[in-house]
């Protein structure tokens, strides 16, 4: 990969923060030290917005089917330096090499998506009262775009970000998760080799809360775009007040999974791992509560254990390892203390989670029963492959138990009978729904929850429509 360094890169060149300081990026499973990234200073991150808001005048002004032309190139790059960006995910974010290649694949297919898309920001013309006037609707680029990325998804998150920002004509500034900020100073190398003008992309890192400010508080940036926490999205939005920011946000989810009693019990249990154990369950998306029919719930169970005890745990480098480390101390503690306190509620550890080395962040397939909806494991986002299983006795329980949550992410279904399973998915309140399928993510379809899941759509045909606004002309001629 040409240019590629740990540095900053603000309007198409690389720097260190301004006053030398630097923030240390290690690998999850070894605990060692990969680089030092900066931390930039409060001036440095106003050179990147202001590098953006320059470049934003000729960004905009590049005819459409020429950003296309450079987003499939980067697309191209993408998938052609897919064993480089493979390892650096997995060093930095510990999940399984196979995901990390996974992972790049749907990166790569965000920018080829929107390449496409890039070219379709039609208007309208509307027919006006007198034969005197035309009413004619234009989009444009809402201009400056930050986006705060998650450590989860290092590529495909930034990626799904800017792809839709650069085709809608919008410049860019990325601050990336601390714990994973190497993917995303590789995207801005193949950025710049792809042949996107300096300053349309900027990339920089350091000290989350003074950028997180510097980006909302920022006049010029028109528009944020973020995925992480509730917590933190309910910051950003009483932040955006103050310049009235535009805000994409998708927060935290409580996914359900309601197995039914008619369910094909081996294709939910596949659809169970799947969505339970994917990058060692930490995306927003990962299966938090299954919800089984009782008359099911001891076969489905026991065949969720049996699979569960099959994956292997360890060094997302090594070949054999389905599941990789928590990202950190924290993530291990907040697993720890879930399934402690669920056990001690009165909840049955089935399959216990098998002891790890000291000092390390693995958590080991953990699965559990007798869940009841008062339990902390079933309110908050667990994060960690634990399945928390609870039963129900009929449809309008299933519904009732799965929409008993302020979030509104992901849900999903497993039923034989598509008329019931249609039904219930009308009636569960979240962004997106799964029938008989747990992999649901894909660069076409519109990503996003509601309620406290946050607002907004990535990916898509509606994607695009987060990064422009409508300009209504009244012709009169
Ligand atoms: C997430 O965890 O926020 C994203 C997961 C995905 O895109 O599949």
């Amino acid at each position: 990969m040409k240019n590629f360094r740990f540095e900053c890169l603000i309007n198409g060149m690389w720097r260190a923060s301004s006053d030398g300081k630097t923030t240390p990026v290690t690998n999850p499973s070894s605990k060692k030290l990969l680089a030092n990234v900066p931390s930039l200073s409060k001036s440095d991150v106003q050179s990147a917005i202001d590098s953006a808001g320059k470049a934003f005048e000729l960004w905009r002004e590049i005819p459409a089917r020429k950003r296309s032309d450079l987003l499939l190139g980067l697309a191209n790059l993408i998938i052609a330096h897919t064993d480089t960006l493979a390892a650096t995910i997995t060093a930095e974010q510990g999940k399984p090499l196979a995901e990390s290649r996974g992972e790049i694949t749907y990166a790569a297919n965000y920018f080829r998506w929107f390449s496409e898309e890039a070219v379709r920001i039609n208007g309208d013309i509307i027919p006006s009262d007198s034969n005197s006037k035309r009413i004619m609707v234009i989009k444009q680029p809402i201009g400056v775009v930050a986006a705060i990325t998650p450590w989860n998804f290092p590529l495909a998150m930034l990626a799904r970000k800017m792809a839709a920002a650069l085709a809608a004509g919008c410049s860019f500034i990325a601050k990336p998760a601390p714990e994973t900020p190497l993917t995303a100073l590789a995207l801005a190398a193949l950025t710049l080799e792809a042949g996107i003008p300096a300053g349309v992309v900027n990339v920089i890192t350091g000290d989350a809360e003074m950028i997180g400010a510097a980006l909302m508080h920022s006049p010029t940036v028109r528009k944020v775009t973020f995925t992480g926490s509730t917590e933190v999205g309910k910051i950003l939005i009483r932040q955006s007040a103050e310049t009235v920011k535009k805000l994409t946000l998708e927060l935290g989810g409580n996914a359900p999974l309601v197995v039914c009693d008619d369910a094909d019990i081996s294709k939910a249990v596949e659809g169970a791992v799947f969505g339970k154990f994917r990058n060692a369950g930490q995306t927003c998306i990962c299966v938090n509560r299954f919800l089984v029919h009782e008359k099911v719930a001891p076969q489905f169970t026991d065949a969720l254990i049996t699979r569960a005890k099959q994956l292997v745990v360890g060094d997302g480098m090594n070949s054999a390892t389905d599941i990789g480390p928590l990202i950190n101390n924290d993530a291990l503690a907040k697993v720890t203390r879930l399934v402690e306190s669920a056990s001690r509620e009165g909840a049955k550890v089935n399959l216990p989670p098998a002891p790890t080395p000291a000092g390390s962040t693995f958590f080991p397939p953990t699965v559990i029963s007798n869940i009841t909806p008062q339990m902390s494991i079933w309110k908050e986002e667990i994060f960690g492959p634990v399945c928390a299983i609870a039963t129900f006795a009929n449809d309008e329980e299933a519904i009732a138990l799965a929409n008993n949550t302020p979030h509104g992410l992901a849900a999903y279904l497993y039923s034989t009978n598509l008329n019931r399973a249609l039904s219930l998915a009308e009636r569960l309140d979240f962004g997106m729904v799964g029938i008989n399928d747990t992999s649901i993510s894909a660069a076409q379809a519109p990503f996003g929850g509601i309620k406290e899941s946050g607002f907004g759509r990535e990916g898509s045909k509606y994607g695009i429509d987060d990064y422009l606004v409508l300009k209504y002309l009244s012709v009169q001629s």
